[in-house]
C-alpha cells in the first residue's frame, strides 16, 4: 500500500485555539472570547488569552513544522477578528503582520501555507449587527475575503473557505454548545444556514477574482462516519444511504448532514429530502440564491476521527449497531475507528469526484511530561498508524487522495473542553508556555519519510490487504 509520490503531508491548528484572543494584538473579539467570558461555559472557566502562544512564538511553530520533514503543509486560519476588529472596514496592521511573519517564515523553511479562511471566531461586532441571521453577512464575508485573498495569495495557493460550518452553525445557534452559544429557532438556524452558504458563494467568486495565482479551494467537512457494520453490499448502501440522509425532524441535526452543505455548493440544490421536510424554514426567496451559492470546490477536506457502525436493517433500512462494551475509547470519549478514514472519504468522493484530502485526523490523549523529560504517547502513534493505513487503502480503491494532516502541531485550547484533552504532536504547558515534542512526533516525521521513500509504513500492510477493521 503507498501513498500517491505528490500527497502532502502535514499538520494542522487554527487561529482561536493557538493564537487565544486577538485583542492584545490589536484585533477585535470573537464570539468565541464572549462566549468563554461567561461562568460555565469553557470546562473550570478557564480564559484563552493566548492559546498555544502561537503569536509570540510564531518562529518556534515554523520550527517545529519545518522539523517534520521537507516539503510538508501546515494549515492555520486567519482570524477574521484579528485583521478586522469591527469585522467590516479597517485593518488592524499588527493582525496582517503577523499572518505575513507566518506565511513568509513557512515559506523560508520550506514549508507550504495551508490556511483556512473561516475557522468559527465570528467578529462580535458582526454578531452583534445579527451575524449569520443578517443576509448582509454574505457582503460582510466577501469584503473580508477580498482583503485576506489580495494580501495573501501572491504566497498562498490552496485555500479552505470554511472549517466545519456544521459545527459553527448548527451546534452554535441550535444546540448552544460552541459559540455563540445560542439554541434559535429550527427556522432561524436554517436561514443561518443558507445565508452561510450564500457568503461560501460570494467569498468563494471574491477569491477566484482576486487570486493573484491560480487558488485550490477546498473545505474541511466534519463528519461522524457512518461506517458499514460488515463489508457486505446491503451494510454499505445502508451506511452510504444513512451518511448523507437529512433528517425529517426540525431539529438542529439536520445541519450535520453533510449533503445539506456540500450539495448545494458542489451540486446547486439541497437536497431533495431536505426541500421535502424543511423548505417552509427557508428564507423567503432561496431559490433565486442557488446560482450564487453554487460556487464548486476543487477538493473536499474530510476531517475524519470517527465513525459510528450502521447495517441494513429486516427492510433494508439503516440502523445503528452499539459498540462493544469494551471498544477503545479516547480520553476524550470518542470511538476510535480507523475505518472512517476509508469510508468517510470514500462516500464523499463517490457523491462529488472531487480529490479528498483527510484535514483532520488525530486523537486526544491525557500526556504527560515524564521523569527523562519526554512525553511517551505510543497510542497517538498507533492511531495515526490504524487510520493512515485506511485512508492508504480509499486510496488504492479509487478514491484520489491528495493529502494528510494531523490534528494537532502543538495541545491547543480545545474549544469548551480548554487545556485538557491534548490532540498535539507536541506538549503545551500553558503555565511556562513551553513546548515539547511528543514521541508521536518523531514516529510522523520518520513515517513521512518512509511513505515518501516508498518503503512500507507502520500498519499499512504491504500486500494492500485489510489491516484493521472499525
Ligand atoms: C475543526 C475541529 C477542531 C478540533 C478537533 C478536535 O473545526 O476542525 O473542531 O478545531 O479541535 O476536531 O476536536
Amino acid at each position: 500500500m503507498r501513498f500517491p509520490s505528490d500527497f502532502q503531508w502535514g499538520v494542522a491548528s487554527s487561529s482561536w485555539q493557538n493564537e487565544g484572543c486577538p485583542l492584545s494584538g490589536g484585533g477585535g473579539l470573537s464570539t468565541w472570547d464572549v462566549m468563554a467570558r461567561e461562568p460555565g461555559r469553557i470546562r473550570e472557566n478557564t480564559p484563552n488569552e493566548f492559546g498555544c502562544d502561537s503569536v509570540r512564538q510564531v518562529a518556534q511553530d515554523i520550527e517545529l513544522v519545518r522539523g517534520l520533514g521537507p516539503n510538508t503543509w501546515y494549515r492555520f486560519s486567519f482570524s477574521w477578528p484579528r485583521l478586522m476588529p469591527e469585522g467590516t472596514g479597517r485593518v488592524n496592521a499588527a493582525g496582517r503582520d503577523y499572518y505575513d511573519r507566518l506565511i513568509d517564515g513557512l515559506l523560508a523553511a520550506g514549508v507550504n501555507p495551508f490556511p483556512a479562511l473561516f475557522w468559527w471566531d465570528f467578529p462580535q461586532a458582526l454578531f452583534l449587527r445579527g451575524g449569520w441571521l443578517n443576509r448582509s453577512v454574505a457582503d460582510w464575508f466577501a469584503a473580508y475575503v477580498e482583503l485576506v485573498v489580495r494580501h495573501y495569495s501572491d504566497r498562498v495557493q490552496q485555500w479552505v473557505v470554511y472549517e466545519e460550518p456544521n459545527n459553527f452553525i448548527t451546534a452554535g445557534l441550535g444546540n448552544g454548545t460552541l459559540a455563540p452559544g445560542l439554541r434559535l429557532p429550527f427556522p432561524d438556524v436554517m436561514r443561518a444556514l443558507h445565508h452561510a452558504l450564500l457568503a461560501h458563494g460570494r467569498g468563494l467568486q471574491a477569491l477566484r477574482a482576486q487570486a493573484r495565482t491560480p487558488p485550490f479551494v477546498g473545505w474541511g467537512v466534519g463528519l461522524d462516519g457512518a461506517l458499514p457494520a460488515t463489508a457486505t453490499p446491503a451494510d454499505t448502501e445502508a451506511a452510504r444511504r444513512q451518511q448523507f440522509a437529512v433528517p425529517a425532524e426540525a431539529t438542529p441535526a439536520v445541519g450535520h448532514s453533510p449533503a445539506v452543505w456540500l450539495d448545494p455548493i458542489c451540486l446547486g440544490q439541497y437536497p431533495a429530502e431536505f426541500l421535502a421536510h424543511h423548505e417552509e424554514a427557508l428564507p423567503a426567496g432561496w431559490a433565486a440564491d442557488m446560482s450564487t451559492i453554487h460556487q464548486p470546490l476543487d477538493f473536499v477536506g474530510a476531517n475524519a476521527y470517527m465513525g459510528r457502525l450502521v447495517r441494513a436493517g429486516g427492510n433494508g433500512h439503516p440502523e445503528n449497531v452499539p459498540f462493544a462494551a469494551d471498544h477503545p475509547m479516547s480520553t476524550f470519549r470518542w470511538p476510535i475507528t480507523p475505518a472512517a478514514a476509508y469510508w468517510i472519504p470514500r462516500f464523499l468522493y463517490e457523491r462529488y469526484r472531487k480529490p479528498i484530502f483527510l484535514t483532520e485526523t488525530g486523537v486526544s490523549g491525557a500526556d504527560t511530561v515524564g521523569t527523562d523529560g519526554r512525553v511517551h504517547d505510543p497510542h497517538r502513534s498507533d492511531f495515526l498508524a490504524r487510520y493512515l493505513a485506511e485512508f492508504a487503502r480509499a486510496g488504492v480503491d479509487g478514491v484520489d487522495i491528495r493529502g494528510s494532516f494531523v490534528w494537532t502541531l502543538i495541545d491547543n485550547f480545545e474549544w469548551c473542553a480548554a487545556y485538557e484533552p491534548r490532540f498535539g504532536l507536541v506538549y503545551f504547558d500553558p503555565q511556562t508556555r513551553q513546548r515539547t515534542p511528543k514521541d508521536s512526533y518523531y514516529w510522523y516525521r520518520d513515517f513521512i519519510a518512509r511513505a515518501r521513500a516508498g518503503s512500507p509504513t507502520p500498519g499499512c500492510n504491504p500486500a494492500g490487504s485489510r489491516g484493521t477493521g472499525p
